[in-house]
């Protein structure tokens, strides 16, 4: 039996997708362990649903930081002390200077409200439904500097529906993007998903479209 992945999860708000990863480990059905929960927002609610259940935190303010590469390249220390395996971006609003990346490449993912590469960015749900779009989503992909650019693993679609607003919609996906999230993190732990060279393999084939949850 392969060790349980070492997962560093970074938070700037709500943190229900970490929640959704810390009942999914609780089960039994995630082999993880979530080494540290970081924020670059002290009073982000994340933060204290990773206290509530015992985990280390890392709380750095991006507040009143005008070098935004000195603050990434400080948070990222305080989380590489934790010696994670991955990396999971969970509703961290905070585009990651380049040079910290590096060497995390292949071993950071995120959570995106959209079907990428369709909305990078933020106002997902506005802007499906202002194109009409009759299909919305959540993508997860590997992070590279460009922005919710990255190879994406894995989507989760949902139909638009005659009288969605914002709201309604980010509602209703909300649930899909947490079981999208712990379906991902769990193939990364069970070692079904390598990255090389900025390919990625899904038991070792290449993946040419993203997977569907
Ligand atoms: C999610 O919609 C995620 O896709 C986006 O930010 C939101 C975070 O929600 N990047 P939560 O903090 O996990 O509740």
């Amino acid at each position: 039996m392969r060790p349980p992945l070492r997962v560093a999860v970074l938070v700037s708000g709500r943190g229900s997708n970490l929640q959704a990863l810390i009942a999914a480990q609780r089960s039994g059905t995630l082999p993880i362990e979530i080494v540290v929960v970081a924020s670059d927002k002290p009073a982000a609610e994340g933060l204290r649903h990773a206290r509530d259940a015992g985990i280390a935190t890392v709380a750095l303010d991006a507040a009143g930081r005008r070098d935004r590469a000195a603050f990434d390249a400080e948070l990222f220390a305080k989380i590489a002390a934790f010696a994670p395996d991955l990396v999971v971006l969970a509703g961290f609003m905070r585009v990651l200077d380049a040079a910290v990346l590096t060497p995390w490449t292949g071993r950071i993912i995120n959570i995106h409200p959209s079907l990428l590469p369709k909305y990078p960015g933020l106002h997902t749900h506005r802007r499906a439904l202002q194109a009409g779009d009759a299909v919305h989503g959540a993508s997860v992909h590997f992070v590279t500097a460009e922005l919710d650019g990255g190879p994406v693993l894995a989507c989760s679609e949902i139909a638009i529906e005659a009288g969605d607003d914002d709201a309604a919609l980010a509602a209703r996906l909300l649930p899909r993007e947490h079981a999208l999230l712990c379906r991902c993190v769990q193939w990364i732990a069970q070692g079904r998903i390598t990255w090389q060279d900025g390919q990625l393999q899904v038991d070792g084939e290449p993946l040419t479209t993203p997977l569907h949850v």
